[in-house]
């Protein structure tokens, strides 16, 4: 697919305030800091579309983005901010969760996982928190420019050994690095399949 146009519509905390036109959308999340924002301007090669930041907690925001007038890209907070208050993590969760699960247009979750990382108890829980809610998702491991192909596939089937203790099969997987734009195109070839 190609991007020709991909533009910020709005940021919000409400479900009822998330766009109304019935497009589809597709949601990133993940841990803070695991480079949701950073996909979203690889994908959209649009570099200060998602904020970025090197401080988790950056994006604290249902931020919709319209591409190509036909579906959106959403950027979610992070989850597992340590430094945000609990009662800040609790209303940050009790909105995300209202978001994921009832939103109708929601296509795809892409959860984000950091490629330097043996699988942690926060993201397992997180997909299994999808399966039991019947939720669609797929697994995306990021910054993949920073370690070596090696460690990458020992992750991969650490995770993967992890994921099949709970799942009869595994999710799509894809592998991206922001810095480089790999996975660009397996991604965005996955999003056309879906809204065609
Ligand atoms: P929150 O909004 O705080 O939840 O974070 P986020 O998940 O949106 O992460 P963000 O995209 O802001 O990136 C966090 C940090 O990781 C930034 O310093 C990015 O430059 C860096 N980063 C993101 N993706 C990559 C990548 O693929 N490779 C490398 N090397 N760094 C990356
Ligand atoms: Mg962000």
């Amino acid at each position: 697919m190609q991007i020709k146009e991909a533009v910020f519509i709005v940021s919000n905390t409400e479900i009822k305030n998330c766009p109304i036109d019935k497009k589809p959308e597709f949601a990133f999340i993940g841990r803070s800091n695991v480079g949701k924002s950073s996909l979203i301007n690889m994908l959209t090669a649009k570099k200060g579309l998602a904020k970025t930041s090197g401080t988790p907690g950056k994006t604290q925001l249902i931020n919709h983005f319209l591409i190509n007038d036909k579906w959106y890209i959403v950027d979610l907070p992070g989850y597992g901010y340590a430094r945000a208050s609990k009662t800040m993590r609790s209303k940050w969760e009790k909105f995300i969760a209202d978001y994921l699960t009832k939103r109708e247009t929601l296509m795809n979750i892409f959860v984000l996982l950091d490629a330097r990382l043996e699988p942690q108890k926060i993201d397992l829980e997180f997909m299994n928190w999808c399966g039991q809610k019947g939720l669609p998702f797929s697994m995306v491991f990021t910054k993949i420019d920073k370690l070596s192909s090696s460690v990458l596939q020992k992750n991969l089937a650490k995770y993967k050994k992890e994921m099949l203790k709970f799942w009869e099969e595994m999710p799509p997987v894809f592998t991206s690095s922001s810095n480089s734009g790999f996975g660009r195109e397996q991604l965005l070839n996955y999003v056309e399949a879906i809204i065609k």
